[in-house]
C-alpha cells in the first residue's frame, strides 16, 4: 500500500517541481542546473508524502497540497546540499550521485541551496499550487519559516556541528534531532493539513503529536541505518557518523535500544491518529514505513 502511495505522491510532487527549474535566461543555466540536480535526483520524498497524507487525513484533496509538498522538499534539498559541504559533513555521495559541490563547485552549491530556499517560499505563495484562501497561505509561510530557520532546522544543524566529539545525554540528543529533522517533518504534516482547507484546531493538535513522534523516529532510524546499512542501499556513505564521531542514538543507547526506541515512537504516532478515520491510513502506513525503511 505504502509503495503505491509513495509512487503516486512522488510522481505528483515531481510534476509540480519540474517547471521550477527552467532557467529564465542563458546566463542562469548553471545555477538552475545545480538546483535541478539537487532536487530531481530520486529522493524518497518522505516530506511531500507526509504533506499529501495529512491533507487527505483532514478530508482534503491531495492536489491542494502541491505547494506544501514542493516547499518542504525544496527546503529539505537545500538542507542536504549545505549539510554535505566540506564546512559541514563533508560528504561526496548523496542519493547515489556526487554531492552538488562535487558535481558543480562549492560556491555554486551554496548558491543552489540559497536559491532552493527562496523557491520553497515562492511555492507556498503561488495560488496555482495552493488553496485559494490567502489567510491560510500566510499561516503556511509562517509555519515553514519557523521550521526551517534558527528555531528549527538551522538551529538543529548548529547544535549538530557544535556537538561533534561531545558526549550528549539523551535529552540533549533528542533536542538536536527534534530541531534538525523533526521540525521540518512536523511542518510537512501541518502544511498539508492546512492546505486541505478543512483544518480544525483539535485535529491539528492530534496531527502535531503524530508528527513529533514520526519526526524523531525518522532521525533515530537515519542514525541506525548509518550503522547497519550499506553505502549502495543508502545512496550516501555508510558509517559517516561513526567516522566523524557524531552524537547519535545508537552511539548513546546501543543499536538494540535505539531500535526499540524507534518502535516506541511509531506506537506513539499511531496512538495519536486514533481519532481519525480511514482517510488517515496513508499517515498510519508512513509511521510504519519510517521505522522499517532500509534507505
Ligand atoms: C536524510 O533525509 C537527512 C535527514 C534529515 C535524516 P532523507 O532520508 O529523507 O533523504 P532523501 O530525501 O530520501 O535523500
Ligand atoms: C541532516 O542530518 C539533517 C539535515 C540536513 C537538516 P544528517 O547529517 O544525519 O543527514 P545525512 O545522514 O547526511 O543524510
Ligand atoms: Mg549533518
Ligand atoms: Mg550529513
Ligand atoms: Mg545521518
Amino acid at each position: 500500500m505504502i509503495a503505491t502511495y509513495q509512487a503516486l505522491s512522488q510522481a505528483r510532487v515531481d510534476r509540480a517541481l519540474e517547471p521550477l527549474f527552467k532557467a529564465p535566461a542563458a546566463e542562469l543555466d548553471r545555477i538552475y542546473a545545480a538546483m535541478r540536480y539537487s532536487v530531481m535526483n530520486g529522493g524518497k520524498r518522505v516530506r511531500p508524502l507526509l504533506a499529501y497524507a495529512a491533507c487527505e487525513a483532514m478530508g482534503g484533496i491531495p492536489e491542494h497540497a502541491n505547494g506544501a509538498a514542493c516547499a518542504v522538499e525544496l527546503i529539505h534539498a537545500y538542507s542536504l546540499v549545505h549539510d554535505d559541504l566540506p564546512a559541514m559533513d563533508d560528504d561526496d555521495l548523496r542519493r547515489g550521485q556526487p554531492t552538488t559541490h562535487k558535481a558543480f563547485d562549492e560556491a555554486c552549491a551554496i548558491l543552489a541551496g540559497d536559491g532552493l530556499q527562496s523557491l520553497a517560499f515562492s511555492a507556498l505563495t503561488d495560488p496555482q499550487l495552493n488553496v485559494r484562501d490567502a489567510q491560510i497561505r500566510l499561516q503556511m509561510v509562517e509555519t515553514l519559516a519557523r521550521a526551517a530557520g534558527p528555531a528549527g532546522m538551522v538551529g538543529g544543524q548548529a547544535i549538530d556541528l557544535g556537538s561533534v566529539g561531545l558526549k550528549l545525554d539523551q535529552a540533549a540528543l533528542e533536542n538536536m534531532h527534534r530541531h534538525k529533522t523533526g521540525a521540518l517533518i512536523e511542518a510537512s504534516v501541518r502544511l498539508g493539513a492546512l492546505a486541505s482547507g478543512h483544518a480544525d484546531s483539535e485535529r491539528l493538535a492530534a496531527l502535531q503529536v503524530y508528527a513529533r513522534a514520526v519526526g524523531l523516529a525518522f532521525q533515530v532510524q537515519d542514525d541506525i541505518l548509518d550503522v547497519e546499512s550499506d553505502t549502495a542501499t543508502l545512496g550516501k556513505r555508510q558509517g559517516a557518523d561513526i567516522a566523524r564521531d557524531k552524537p547519535t542514538y545508537p552511539a548513546l543507547l546501543g543499536l538494540d535500544a535505539a531500535k526499540a526506541y524507534a518502535l516506541e515512537l511509531r506506537d506513539q504516532a499511531l496512538e495519536a491518529l486514533r481519532p481519525f478515520d480511514a482517510a488517515a491510513e496513508p499517515l498510519r502506513a508512513l509511521a510504519q514505513y519510517i521505522v522499517e525503511r532500509r534507505n
